[in-house]
C-alpha cells in the first residue's frame, strides 16, 4: 500500500512472508514431541482469523491485560517520551495497534518535528489494517509499515539508515514476550538489543505473576473466544499442512504452571484418534485424553524483567506498573 503524499507504505521484509517448509519442520517437531508441543512457535496462531479472534479476546471481560496496559500508557505516555526523546516508534508484532495512539499522541505533543510510526507484523491483514487506520486519524504521521517475521528480519527493521538520526522507541506491548520460551526470550532480547543504538530505547509489556485464578480465567472467557482462538490453530494446520484435525474432537484448557510462572493453553483429545497430516506424511496418534500443549505465556516480577533484560545485555530504568499490580510496562536501554 502507499496511500496519500506516499506518507504510508507497507512492505514485505522477508523474501517469502510464509516458509511452508519451515512451518512443516516445526510443526513435525512438535507433534513428535513428548509431549505433543506447538507452544515454540505462537506466530502460527496469527493467520488472518487469528488475528480477528485475538482482537475479540481484548475486549473480553476477563482478559484484563489490554484495558491495562492501555491505561498505564495513557498515563505515562508523556514521561516516556520526555524520558526517551524518542522521533520515532518500532512496533514489533503490532496487530491492531490499538494502543498505539497514547504514544502517538504524547510524541506528537512533544512537537518537535515530523514523527515516524514503523509497525511490524506477521500479519498483513493487520499491518495494512493498522496503517490504513492510523494515518486516516494523524495527518502529520509518516507511517513506514513491514510484514515480516522476527525470527527472520528483525535485524534488517532495526537497520539504520542514519545513525545520526533521532532517538527510536522500540515496543513490545501486550505481553507477547511471555509467549517465548526462556532461550528463544534470551536470543530475541539479545538481537533487539544488538539493534539499538545509543539514543534508541525499548518499551515491552509484561503480564504481572498473580492470583493463578484471575490469570486462568483470562484464559478460558465465558464467551468460550479464547477456546476459538486455541482451535484456530487446528484450521491453520489443516489448510496450511493438509491436516485433518477436528476442532470439535479436542478441549481448550487453560493451566497455570506455577513452576515456570506461565499460563499454558492445552488442546486435549477428547477421544483416541489418528488424525492425518499430509504434508508431514504423518498420521498422529492421540490417547483419549491427551493434551497437547499450544501456547505458554510467562507471568513475571519485577526481579524477572530484570534479570530477563540484563541476561541479554539491557538495562531496565523503570517498570511502569498499574495501581492493582496487574501488568507492567519496563523501558530499557542497550547497557
Ligand atoms: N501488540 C498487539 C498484538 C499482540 S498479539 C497487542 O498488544 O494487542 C501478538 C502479535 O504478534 C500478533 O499480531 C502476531 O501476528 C505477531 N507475531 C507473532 N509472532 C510473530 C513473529 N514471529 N514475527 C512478527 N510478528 C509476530
Ligand atoms: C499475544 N499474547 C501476549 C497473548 C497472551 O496473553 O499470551 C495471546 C493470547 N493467547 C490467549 N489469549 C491471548
Amino acid at each position: 500500500m502507499a496511500s496519500g503524499a506516499g506518507r504510508a507504505t507497507v512492505r514485505s521484509l522477508d523474501e517469502e512472508v510464509e516458509d511452508l517448509g519451515k512451518m512443516a519442520e516445526d510443526v513435525r517437531a512438535g507433534l513428535l514431541s513428548v509431549p505433543k508441543d506447538l507452544s515454540p512457535w505462537p506466530k502460527y496462531f496469527y493467520d488472518a482469523r487469528g488475528s480477528e479472534i485475538f482482537e475479540e479476546i481484548t475486549e473480553q471481560p476477563e482478559y484484563y491485560q489490554t484495558r491495562t496496559e492501555l491505561s498505564i500508557l495513557e498515563e505515562k505516555a508523556p514521561e516516556i517520551v520526555r524520558r526517551t526523546r524518542c522521533r520515532e516508534l518500532v512496533e514489533l508484532g503490532s496487530g491492531s495497534a490499538s494502543k498505539t495512539r497514547a504514544l502517538l499522541d504524547a510524541m506528537m505533543e512533544a512537537g518537535e518535528g515530523p514523527v515516524r510510526y514503523v509497525p511490524f507484523d506477521v500479519s498483513e491483514s493487520a499491518v495494512t489494517g493498522s496503517a490504513e487506520r492510523l494515518l486516516g486519524e494523524y495527518p502529520e504521521l509518516e507511517i513506514r509499515g513491514y510484514v515480516g517475521d522476527f525470527d527472520r528480519s528483525l535485524e534488517r527493521l532495526l537497520e539504520r539508515p542514519d545513525p545520526d538520526g533521532p532517538g527510536r522507541l522500540v515496543i513490545f506491548l501486550g505481553g507477547t514476550l511471555g509467549n517465548f520460551t526462556p532461550e528463544r526470550r534470551r536470543e530475541f532480547l539479545g538481537r533487539l538489543k544488538n539493534g539499538l543504538g545509543e539514543r534508541d530505547h525499548l518499551l515491552i509489556g509484561v503480564d504481572l505473576v498473580k492470583d493463578p485464578s484471575v490469570i486462568e480465567a483470562a484464559y478460558d472467557d465465558s464467551a468460550g473466544v479464547t477456546a476459538a482462538f486455541n482451535k484456530n490453530l487446528l484450521e491453520v494446520l489443516n489448510r496450511k499442512l493438509g491436516g485433518e484435525f477436528d476442532p470439535d474432537l479436542f478441549a481448550h484448557r487453560a493451566t497455570y504452571n506455577h513452576e515456570d510462572s506461565r499460563l499454558e493453553m492445552w488442546l486435549d483429545s477428547e477421544i483416541t484418534q489418528n488424525v492425518p497430516v499430509a504434508a508431514l506424511d504423518i498420521e498422529v496418534s492421540f490417547e483419549y485424553g491427551e493434551g497437547m500443549r499450544t501456547e505458554i505465556s510467562t507471568k513475571f516480577t519485577c526481579e524477572s524483567v530484570t534479570g530477563a533484560f540484563g541476561e541479554s545485555g539491557l538495562r531496565m530504568l523503570d517498570l511502569y506498573i498499574d495501581d492493582q499490580d496487574l501488568f507492567g510496562l519496563a523501558l530499557g536501554t542497550p547497557a
